[in-house]
């Protein structure tokens, strides 16, 4: 993809800065505007250990519906023509936040590329629940998802490059 021609934002959600990192190698490669998709009320340690079983982690995947607040929407989203949109897997998925996001956008018309870091996972079911759960989802192109967990500056470029 050509991006002297497209305006491109570089959304990204983040607990431990694995993501941030990837996203700010998808920036460089695209001259897109970085923006941190952050919940109004941020996860603490506690909200983010699966093994407890009432954590918010576990809530939030475990009803689908759970709509975290954002703390702020990007500015003048609508400008952009395609929005990377990157996130640690949680559960072979993308956690609920992202959906917040997803949803604080108008995409009919646009482009949607997610990207991911995980502990191993590939980057799971996050295409298969953006479309089923997405407004005008079908008016989106969704382009195949990338996992960029350590990936170098290079491999980044010739990613987006192939897009
Ligand atoms: C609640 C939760 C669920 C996770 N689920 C998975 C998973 O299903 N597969 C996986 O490989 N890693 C999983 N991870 C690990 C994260 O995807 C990985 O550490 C990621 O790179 C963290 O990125 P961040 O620092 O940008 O938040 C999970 C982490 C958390 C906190």
């Amino acid at each position: 993809m050509d991006f002297s021609e497209k305006k491109a934002l570089v959304a990204y959600f983040s607990t431990k800065g694995v993501t941030k990192e990837a996203a700010e190698k998808v920036a460089a490669a695209t001259d897109g505007k970085l923006f941190e998709i952050q919940a109004k009320e941020p996860y603490t340690d506690a909200d983010l250990d699966w093994r407890v079983p009432d954590s918010r982690c576990n809530r939030e995947f475990k009803d689908p519906t759970i709509r975290p607040e954002l703390l702020k929407k990007a500015h003048c989203p609508g400008k952009y023509d395609v929005y990377f949109v990157g996130f640690p897997i949680w559960y072979g998925v993308y956690p609920a936040i992202v959906q917040s996001f997803l949803d604080s956008l108008k995409l009919a018309g646009k482009t949607v590329v997610f990207f991911c870091t995980s502990g191993g996972s590939n980057s799971g079911k996050s295409i298969a629940f953006a479309k089923e759960h997405t407004k005008d989802a079908d008016k989106v192109t969704w382009l195949d998802d990338k996992l960029l967990t350590n990936a170098s500056p290079e491999d980044v470029k010739a990613w987006v490059d192939a897009l």
